[in-house]
């Protein structure tokens, strides 16, 4: 019995790899995980909305219900995108997905064909790109900077390579970079994919998550040609446990994400979408959100400052207005993956950069996470590093 061609392409997950490997050192401060703080979870409100929806909608919530989502929370969430988001969405905008890594399953099986190929942002979220793998489609990188995506190299990698189908971005406060696009890169990028033939999936899971500087629109609310999908997710603004996520497209891409869940899982856990919307509607999500901003600037900005005192003026490392990560540049020749396991060793660990593009990456690079680290663990394990890096750099 042979698996499918498919399953070639699937590979296990360096950055699980990565983890295992600091895993069997106790005590080492991780600062490799890709977590949201657990303790900010609203334990008491959602125990408090779940048992008010059992009450309510008990019999609804254990029963099968529509493919394309709860008809509650299809409102709550084209509400949400219309006022935080300024899209003009409607309930036929929106499919429920388990988890926005559904939604980008979904994308890469309704979208690409053997032979195409997908642009990432050099560097990506590999769960991004390993989505599309199985399909048998190439990849090519885009270069970003301080700014986003950069526009010149956008526009060459389109104008050379016909044959690219599906973009995949994240424009706010990137998992690995932490880097929110400015407005002008958002408008410049919109207006060069009016003139191609691609789809564009926008990946949102951290915008929320600003805590400095002004929100920034995201790109489907300039998509006047219905060819962004937008992905929203409650695991940042929530918990991710829940498993409640939204793509946000066109009507006409909506009736084919819907078809196609129906033969995928028929639909979401209808539990978890009540518990949303009971949460969503009667509980204030909008001050826990704040809530979580505001932890996750102390953690940030400790980080920050502890980096800019002791990490050697060689390297170099991105200040996120938002999100979870950091992104760090070492000097050139400075292999982060080699250096990994004396730093595990010395009782600090980090993914190596490479790990986040679709073809072969940086080996000078870094991400940090400053969410599931305590503050106590942050000034240890910044200090540790920089001694780290100090022998090297
Ligand atoms: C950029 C990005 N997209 C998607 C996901 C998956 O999120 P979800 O929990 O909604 O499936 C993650 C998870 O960390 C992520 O970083």
């Amino acid at each position: 019995m042979g698996y499918s061609i498919r399953m070639d392409r699937v590979k296990p997950s360096a950055i699980r790899s990565v983890q295992k490997r600091i895993a069997s050192k106790q005590g080492v401060i991780s600062f490799a995980a890709g977590l949201p703080d657990p303790d900010l979870f609203p334990m008491d409100d959602l125990k408090k909305s779940t048992m008010e929806m059992i009450e309510k909608k008990g019999k609804q919530a254990f029963q099968y219900g529509l493919s394309k989502g709860n008809r509650e929370l299809l409102q709550v969430l084209a509400e949400r995108m219309q006022r935080k988001e300024g899209v003009d969405a409607k309930p036929e905008n929106i499919v429920v997905t388990t988890g926005s890594q559904q939604g980008l399953a979904m994308t890469a099986m309704l979208f690409l064909d053997e032979g195409d190929i997908v642009v990432a942002e050099n560097p990506s979220y590999l769960g991004g790109i390993n989505a599309c793998r199985p399909y048998g489609c190439s990849f090519l990188g885009v270069d970003t900077d301080e700014d986003g995506i950069v526009i010149s190299d956008l526009e060459r990698v389109l104008a050379e390579n016909p044959k690219v189908k599906l973009l995949y971005v994240i424009p706010n406060f990137q998992n690995p970079t932490g880097r929110a696009w400015t407005l002008e890169r958002r408008k410049q990028f919109m207006e060069v994919i009016n003139r191609y033939d691609v789809v564009v999936i926008e990946d949102n899971p951290y915008g929320e998550i600003r805590f400095k500087g002004e929100h920034i629109p995201c790109l489907k609310s300039m998509d006047t040609m219905g060819k962004v999908i937008y992905l929203g997710s409650c695991s940042k603004i929530l918990c991710p446990g829940l498993r409640v996520a939204w793509i946000c497209a066109a009507p006409e891409h909506a009736v084919m994400y819907e078809r196609l869940k129906e033969s995928l899982d028929l639909q979401c856990n209808e539990f978890a979408q009540l518990q949303v919307v009971e949460y969503m509607k009667n509980y204030d999500v909008e001050g826990h959100i704040r809530k979580i901003q505001a932890a996750y600037k102390e953690k940030c900005d400790l980080m920050l400052s502890l980096m800019e005192e002791n990490f050697p003026a060689s390297v170099k490392f991105t200040r996120p207005e938002g999100g979870m990560f950091i992104w760090v540049e070492l000097p050139e020749g400075l292999d982060a993956d080699g250096i990994l396991d004396e730093a595990v060793e010395a009782g600090v660990a980090y993914i190596p950069g490479e790990f986040f593009y679709a073809n072969d990456g940086a080996k000078n690079a870094m991400r940090l996470n400053f969410t599931t680290v305590s503050e106590e663990q942050i000034r240890k394990g910044i200090v540790l590093l920089a001694d780290v890096l100090k022998k090297h750099a």
